[in-house]
C-alpha cells in the first residue's frame, strides 16, 4: 500500500501548496463542478479519464480557475474530443473566457450554443471537422471577443457581415477553409492586429465593391482591366494591423495604395496570388519582420526603402517580374535570416555587405541578370546553409572566407563566370553535400581530401586540370553524382572511386583521362550513368561493366579502346549505347545486332555484323563463336533483337535509320493506299497522307512521327496519324502488327480508338481519334502552372486503371500493355483518360493456346511491370 499512500501523500501536499479545498467538502458547493461533469459526461473520453473526480477540478487538465475557483478558461486542444456539438452547458461557467478546442473532431455547423457564452474573449476552433457558413449573426458572440480562430475547417460560404461587426476583433483567422463567397467590408474591425484569410477558393473577385457606391461605367471597365485590385484600399484603414495573410487566395490586380501604407505590419503575406504592379516605393514599415510577396506577377524595383526596415528577418520575393538592383540596405539588415528573390528579373551587384552584418542562413539569387563579384561575408555570421546563384552573370573568385563556413550545405552557382581556384578549405568543409559549380571558369586542381558529407559533385565545363584525387572516394562515401565532364582531368581513373557505393551517375568525358578502364567499376551496383566518352581511355572494354544491374546509359565512344567487345554488354538493359569511335573489333554481340544499335559502333573499323546493321559483314570469317552459335537459333535471334529494340533513346536510331532507308529508296509516282477500318470512316487513305505536313506534325515518337490531321472534308474534325515508315524492318513491323491486332479489336472507353490502318508499298499509317489535351507527361511533369489539380489526377489514374484492367482481365484473350507509363496516356478535352501505343503490347494465349512470342525485356527501361509478367506457362524459363 505504499504506493498509493504515496500518492495520496503526494495529492495533499499538492492541494495544500495550491490552498485547493479537498474535494470531499466545499467541491460540491462549485456550480461549475457540476458544469464540468455535465460537460463530461457530453463529450464522453477522453475527458472522463482525464477529469478524474478524486481531483479538485481546478486541478483537471485543461482548466484554468480564477482565484475563487470559477472556471476562466478550457484549454481541451489536441484530445481527439470526438463529437458533432458543443453541449450547451459549456455557456454555464459564468465566467468563461477561454476556449480553446483546436485539433478535435468537432464537427457539424458552427456552434452557436457558445452565443450563450458571454465572456468569451479567446475562442479557437481551428483543426476540427466543421462544416457549413458562418453564421449571419455571428456578431451574437460575446462582445467582449478579441480571439477568434476557425482556421483549418470546411467552413464554407462567405465572410458574412456579423463578423464584420465584431469590432473588438484583435485576431480574426479563417485561413485554410473553404470560403468561397464575397469578403463583407472589414473596414469597421479597427482593432485588428491579425487577419487571415489565407488559403480558401475564393472566387477571383472575394472582396466586390466596398465603397457602396454604383460603380460608374469608368470604373466598371477598370474592375475589368483589374486595375482596381480585388484587394480592398479600405483595409489600408486598418492602421493595428500587424499579421496580414491573404496567401494562396488567386487574388488579382495591384494592391491599392492605402494598403501599401499600413506602418504597423510586421508580418505580410501575399504570396500566391496573381498580384501585380510595381512595389510602392514610399512604403513605411518599420516594424516589417517577414515578408513574403512570392509567385505573384509584381514588377519594377525592390525599394530601397526595404533597407532601412531594421526588423526584417526574411525577405522572400521570388517568381515574379522584378527587375533593378538589390538595394545595398538590404545588406546591412542586422536581423536578415533568409532572402530569397530567384526567378526575377534582377540585374547588378548584391548587396557588397551582405552577410556582414546579420546571421545569414540562406541566400537562394538564382535565375536572374545579377552581375559582380560574390560578396565577401556571406558567411561572417557563421551560420550560412546554402548559397543559391546558378544563372546568373556573376563572376570574379569565389571568396576565400567560405572555406571557414562550417555551416555551408550547398554551393550551388552554376552558369556563371566565376574563375580562380576553389579556396582549398571548401574541399573540407563538414556539412558540405551539394556542389554545383558547372558552367564556369574555375581552375586549379582538386586537392586529396574531398567533403565527407558530399553526395553530389558537379563541376563539369569548367577548367579544372590535374589528376582526379585517388582518395575522391575514401572520403566521400554517400556520393550520389560525380559529373566533372568537359574539364582538364588527367591521369588515370582513380580505383578509388570504387568504394563510392551510392553513386548513380558518373560522367568523366571530355577530359584527358589515360589508362584503362578499372575492372572493379563493375562493383558501382547502382549506376545507371556511365559516361566515359572523349578520353584518351585504352585497353578492353571490362566485362564487368555487363553486370552493372541498373546501368541504362553507358557512353565510351570517342577513345582508343580496343578488343572486343565483351558479350555481357548485351546483358544491360541500355536505353543509351555508344561504343563509336574506338578500335573495337571482332563481332558485334547478336543482341546488339539491330538497327537501334547501328550507331553505336561506328568507327571501330575492326567491328564486324551480322546482316543487319551497316558494318562490315562477319561472314568474312573473322565472326565468333557468339554469333555463329546464334545464328544456329533464328527463332531466339529474332526474340534478342526485339528485346534490344526497345527504350526510349534507341527507338530514336530506329526512326533515323528508317528515314534514311526510306530516303534511300525514294518516292515518286502516285502511290496506291491500303485502308483497313475498325469503324465507320467517312476518309480516305490519300486525304489522311496529304495532311502529313510539317506544320501538322506534333511529337517524334519511339516508334515514328505523330501528326494532327484535319479532315479535308470535316475540317472540325481531327485525327491523329502515327506514321511508321517502313515495312521492311523488323521491329517496326512487329510494332505495326501488334498495335493492329491489339487496338484494332479492342473497345473501350479508356483505350484509345485506333480507327483504321493505311498503308502503301513503303509507308504505315496508324489513324486514332486525336486527344485534346495529349499524354499525360506533358501535365504532370511540366511547369507548376498547368499542373493538374488532385481530383483530375484521381479520375486519370482511375481510367488507366480501368483501362488496364479491361485489357487483363475482360479481354480474350488478354493482352499485356508492357510500356504502361504516363506519355502513353492520352487525354481528351475532358481529361478523359485513354491507353495508347500498344506497339508493345502481347496477346497472352490461354493455356492450351499456341504461344505468343514474347521478348525477356520490353518497354522503357522504369516502366516495366514490377517483377515482369504474370506466370503463365508459356515462357519456358530456358528459353533464355
Ligand atoms: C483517479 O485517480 C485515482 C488516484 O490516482 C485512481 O486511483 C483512480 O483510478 C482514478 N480514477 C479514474 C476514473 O481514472
Ligand atoms: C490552444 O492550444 C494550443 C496547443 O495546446 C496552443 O498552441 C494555443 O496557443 C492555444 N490557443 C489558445 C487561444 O489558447
Ligand atoms: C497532438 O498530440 C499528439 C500525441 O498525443 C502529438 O503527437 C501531436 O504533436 C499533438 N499535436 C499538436 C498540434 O499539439
Ligand atoms: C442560451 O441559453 C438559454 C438558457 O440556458 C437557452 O434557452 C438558449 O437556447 C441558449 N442559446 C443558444 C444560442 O444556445
Ligand atoms: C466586457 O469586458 C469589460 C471589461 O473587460 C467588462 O466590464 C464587461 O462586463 C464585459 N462585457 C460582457 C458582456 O461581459
Ligand atoms: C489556436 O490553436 C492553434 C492550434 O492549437 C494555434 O496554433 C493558434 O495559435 C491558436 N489561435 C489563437 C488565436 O491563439
Ligand atoms: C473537408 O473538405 C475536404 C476537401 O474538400 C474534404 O475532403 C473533406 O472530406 C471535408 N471534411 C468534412 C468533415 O467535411
Ligand atoms: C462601420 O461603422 C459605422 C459606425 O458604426 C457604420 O455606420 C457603418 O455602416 C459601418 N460600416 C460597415 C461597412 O460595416
Ligand atoms: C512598432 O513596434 C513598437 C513596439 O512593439 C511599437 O511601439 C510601435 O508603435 C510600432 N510601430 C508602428 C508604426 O506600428
Ligand atoms: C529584364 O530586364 C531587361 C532590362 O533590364 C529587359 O530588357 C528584359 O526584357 C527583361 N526581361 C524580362 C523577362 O522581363
Amino acid at each position: 500500500m505504499a504506493a498509493p499512500n504515496g500518492v495520496t501523500t503526494f495529492i495533499s501536499v499538492l492541494l495544500l501548496f495550491t490552498s485547493l479545498p479537498t474535494h470531499s467538502s466545499s467541491q460540491q458547493q462549485q456550480p461549475d463542478h457540476h458544469t464540468l461533469l455535465d460537460i463530461r459526461d457530453f463529450w464522453g473520453a477522453p475527458l472522463s479519464t482525464l477529469w478524474n473526480s478524486s481531483l479538485h477540478y481546478c486541478s483537471w487538465s485543461g482548466i484554468q480557475c480564477n482565484p475563487s475557483f470559477s472556471v476562466i478558461g478550457l484549454s481541451l486542444s489536441n484530445l481527439s474530443i470526438t463529437s458533432h456539438s458543443v453541449p450547451d452547458s459549456l455557456c454555464r461557467l459564468p465566467l468563461l473566457s477561454s476556449l480553446n478546442l483546436s485539433w478535435n473532431y468537432l464537427g457539424g455547423p458552427f456552434p452557436t450554443t457558445l452565443y450563450n457564452c458571454t465572456n468569451l474573449e479567446t475562442l479557437n476552433l481551428s483543426q476540427n471537422l466543421f462544416v457549413g457558413p458562418l453564421p449571419i449573426d455571428a456578431d451574437r458572440l460575446s462582445p467582449n471577443l478579441t480571439h477568434l480562430d476557425l482556421s483549418s475547417n470546411n467552413f464554407s460560404g462567405g465572410v458574412p457581415a456579423s463578423l464584420a461587426r465584431m469590432t473588438s476583433l484583435v485576431s480574426l483567422t479563417l485561413n485554410y477553409n473553404l470560403l468561397d463567397g464575397a469578403v463583407a467590408d472589414l473596414r469597421n474591425l479597427t482593432n485588428l492586429e491579425t487577419l487571415s484569410l489565407a488559403n480558401n477558393p475564393f472566387p477571383p473577385h472575394p472582396f466586390p465593391d466596398w465603397t457602396g457606391r454604383l460603380l460608374s461605367l469608368k470604373d466598371l471597365w477598370l474592375q475589368s482591366t483589374n486595375l482596381l485590385g480585388p484587394i480592398p484600399a479600405s483595409l489600408g484603414g486598418l492602421s493595428r494591423l500587424e499579421v496580414f495573410d491573404v496567401s494562396s487566395n488567386g487574388l488579382t490586380g495591384p494592391i491599392p495604395s492605402p494598403v501599401w501604407r499600413m506602418g504597423s505590419l510586421k508580418y505580410l503575406y501575399l504570396f500566391k496570388n496573381r498580384l501585380s504592379g510595381v512595389i510602392d516605393g514610399s512604403i513605411q514599415w518599420p516594424n516589417l519582420t517577414k515578408i513574403d510577396l512570392s509567385r505573384n506577377d509584381f514588377s519594377g524595383p525592390i525599394p530601397p526603402a526595404f533597407g532601412g526596415f531594421r526588423k526584417l528577418e526574411l525577405i522572400f520575393m521570388h517568381n515574379n517580374r522584378l527587375s533593378g538592383r538589390i538595394p545595398d540596405g538590404i545588406g546591412r539588415l542586422s536581423l536578415l535570416r533568409d532572402i530569397r528573390l530567384f526567378n526575377n528579373n534582377l540585374s547588378g551587384p548584391l548587396p557588397p555587405d551582405l552577410g556582414r552584418y546579420s546571421k545569414l542562413q540562406n541566400i537562394e539569387l538564382n535565375n536572374n541578370r545579377l552581375s559582380g563579384e560574390i560578396p565577401k561575408n556571406l558567411c561572417f555570421g557563421r551560420k550560412l546553409g546554402a548559397i543559391v546563384l546558378f544563372n546568373n552573370r556573376m563572376s570574379g573568385p569565389l571568396p576565400e572566407s567560405l572555406a571557414a563556413c562550417e555551416t555551408l550545405t550547398a554551393i550551388m552557382i552554376y552558369n556563371n563566370g566565376i574563375s580562380g581556384p576553389v579556396p582549398r578549405g571548401i574541399w573540407s568543409l563538414p556539412a558540405l553535400d551539394t556542389v554545383m559549380i558547372s558552367r564556369n571558369s574555375f581552375s586549379g586542381a582538386l586537392p586529396d581530401a574531398m567533403p565527407a558529407a558530399l553526395t553530389r559533385f558537379e563541376i563539369d565545363n569548367n577548367d579544372f586540370s590535374g589528376p582526379l584525387p585517388s582518395s575522391l572516394a575514401s572520403a566521400s562515401r554517400g556520393l550520389h553524382v560525380l559529373i566533372a565532364s568537359h574539364n582538364r582531368f588527367s591521369g588515370v581513373i582513380p580505383l578509388g572511386l570504387v568504394s563510392l557505393a551510392h553513386l548513380g551517375k558518373l560522367a568523366l568525358d571530355g577530359n584527358l583521362l589515360s589508362g584503362t578502364i578499372p575492372d572493379q567499376l563493375g562493383g558501382l551496383t547502382l549506376l545507371t550513368f556511365l559516361n566515359l566518352s572523349d578520353n584518351r581511355l585504352s585497353g578492353q572494354i571490362p566485362a564487368s561493366i555487363g553486370s552493372l544491374p541498373v546501368l541504362t546509359d553507358l557512353d565510351l565512344s570517342k577513345n582508343e579502346l580496343f578488343g572486343e567487345i565483351p558479350p555481357q554488354i548485351a546483358n544491360l538493359k541500355l536505353t543509351f549505347l555508344n561504343l563509336s569511335s574506338n578500335s573495337l573489333s571482332g563481332s558485334v554481340p547478336v543482341t546488339l545486332q539491330n538497327s537501334a544499335c547501328e550507331r553505336s559502333f561506328l568507327s571501330n573499323p575492326g567491328l564486324c555484323c551480322g546482316p543487319i546493321i551497316s558494318l562490315p559483314s562477319c561472314r568474312g570469317g573473322s565472326g565468333s563463336g557468339d554469333s555463329s552459335k546464334g545464328f544456329s537459333s533464328p527463332l531466339i535471334i529474332t526474340l534478342l533483337a526485339l528485346a534490344g529494340a526497345v527504350g526510349a533513346g534507341a527507338s530514336v536510331f530506329v526512326v533515323f535509320a528508317l528515314r534514311e532507308f526510306h530516303r534511300r529508296r525514294g518516292s515518286g509516282g502516285s502511290i496506291s493506299w491500303k485502308l483497313t477500318s475498325f469503324y465507320s470512316l467517312d476518309f480516305t487513305g490519300a486525304s489522311i497522307a496529304s495532311g502529313l505536313t510539317e506544320e501538322n506534325l506534333v511529337a517524334c515518337g519511339g516508334a515514328g512521327k505523330v501528326y494532327r490531321v484535319p479532315l479535308l472534308n470535316r475540317p472540325d474534325q481531327v485525327v491523329a496519324v502515327k506514321k511508321l515508315c517502313s515495312n521492311r524492318d523488323a521491329d517496326a513491323e512487329k510494332e505495326f502488327q501488334s498495335e493492329i491486332d491489339v487496338l484494332g479489336r479492342i473497345r473501350h472507353m479508356n483505350i484509345v480508338k485506333l480507327l483504321c490502318c493505311i498503308s502503301s508499298d513503303d509507308v504505315r499509317l496508324l489513324v486514332y481519334e486525336y486527344m485534346e489535351n495529349g499524354g499525360l507527361d506533358r501535365w504532370i511533369h511540366s511547369s507548376a502552372d498547368n499542373q493538374l489539380d488532385w481530383p483530375t489526377r484521381f479520375r486519370v489514374a482511375v481510367d488507366a486503371a480501368q483501362g488496364l484492367s479491361y485489357m487483363h482481365h475482360d479481354y480474350v484473350p488478354p493482352v499485356v500493355h508492357r510500356d504502361f507509363k504516363s506519355s502513353n496516356v492520352l487525354l481528351d478535352e475532358d481529361f478523359m483518360a485513354r491507353i495508347a501505343d500498344f506497339g508493345l503490347a502481347r496477346m497472352l494465349a490461354r493455356p492450351g493456346e499456341p504461344g505468343t512470342v514474347t521478348a525477356g525485356f520490353a518497354g522503357s527501361f522504369g516502366y516495366m511491370a514490377p517483377g515482369g509478367y504474370p506466370k503463365l506457362h508459356l515462357f519456358p524459363p530456358d528459353l533464355f
